[in-house]
């Protein structure tokens, strides 16, 4: 199938490792020119040599303003954007009260305000253009909570409620906002947690963690203009894990 994504401009957050990165190879190989984003220049450099990204723009989305500016300068840049995907690293695990004011900040910037920042930038210029695709990383955790998530468990479940709010509004303008919730996947992310892979495959009625490869086949479609009638929804990739959702 020909997903009509040639050309098509890409900026993909959180994109030198892991999902990201993942996402970031499988839009190159449709010939999207993707930009790809991690906190440091050099990996962002490196990575982006390294998958053939068309160029990258570093900056840590724990602080204010720098999706905004990351957003801006892409579409500056490059006189436009179809594809905005907001993902970054995971948030810390603690109980809810082991979660200090401090960290409820930081996550709340990375995983909430980073995204409305670059929302508000890409979508003035999608509408402009009468194309965009805007995909949210998110998590299983918007629909279950994982234990000891507490602020992801939190934060995620909004966003799915800000996505419907907005596709609402944009979808006369043939732009698209879906979610994509992923189940336990086998990145670093889900090294660090240190979690048992026994005790995970048992949940998981695959009985297998998820590769980040699936997530992108995934992301490619929903990005491409084919996935046009598709906006609005919250869509697990997890093995069987969520149910009655
Ligand atoms: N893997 C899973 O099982 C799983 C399950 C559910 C949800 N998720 C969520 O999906 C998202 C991606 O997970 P993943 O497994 O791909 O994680 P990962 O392997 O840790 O990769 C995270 C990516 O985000 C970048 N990043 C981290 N902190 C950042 C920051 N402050 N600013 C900008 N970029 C940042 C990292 O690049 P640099 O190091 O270069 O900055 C890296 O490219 C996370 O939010 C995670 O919680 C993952």
């Amino acid at each position: 199938m020909d997903l009509n994504l040639k050309d098509k401009k890409a900026l993909i957050f959180g994109s030198t490792g892991g999902i990201g990165r993942s996402i970031a190879e499988a839009l190159i190989k449709e010939g999207a020119s993707v930009y790809i984003n991690g906190r440091t220049i050099e990996k962002c450099k490196a990575i982006a040599q390294e998958i053939g990204a068309a160029g990258f723009y570093a900056g840590d989305l724990t602080q204010k303003g720098i999706a905004a500016n990351i957003t801006g300068q892409m579409i500056t840049d490059h006189k436009g954007i179809d594809i905005l995907v907001t993902n970054t690293g995971g948030p810390k695990k603690g109980s809810f009260l082991e979660v200090d004011l401090e960290q409820w900040e930081s996550d709340f910037q990375s995983l909430w305000l980073s995204v409305v920042e670059s929302l508000q930038k890409a979508l003035p210029a999608m509408s402009a253009q009468k194309f965009g695709r805007v995909l949210l990383i998110t998590s299983l955790a918007a629909k279950e909570p994982l234990p000891g998530l507490t602020t992801s468990n939190g934060l995620r479940a909004g966003l799915a409620g800000l996505v419907r709010s907005i596709s609402n509004e944009y979808a006369k303008d043939g732009i698209t906002l879906n979610l994509i919730l992923p189940g336990y996947t086998n990145t670093d992310r889900l090294k660090a947690l240190n979690l048992s892979e026994e005790k995970v495959k048992e949940m998981i009625p695959a009985g297998r963690l998820g590769e980040p490869e699936e997530l992108a086949d995934l992301a490619t479609f929903l990005a491409s203009p084919k996935a046009g009638y598709i906006t609005g929804q919250s869509i697990a990739i997890d093995g069987g894990v969520l149910k009655g959702h």
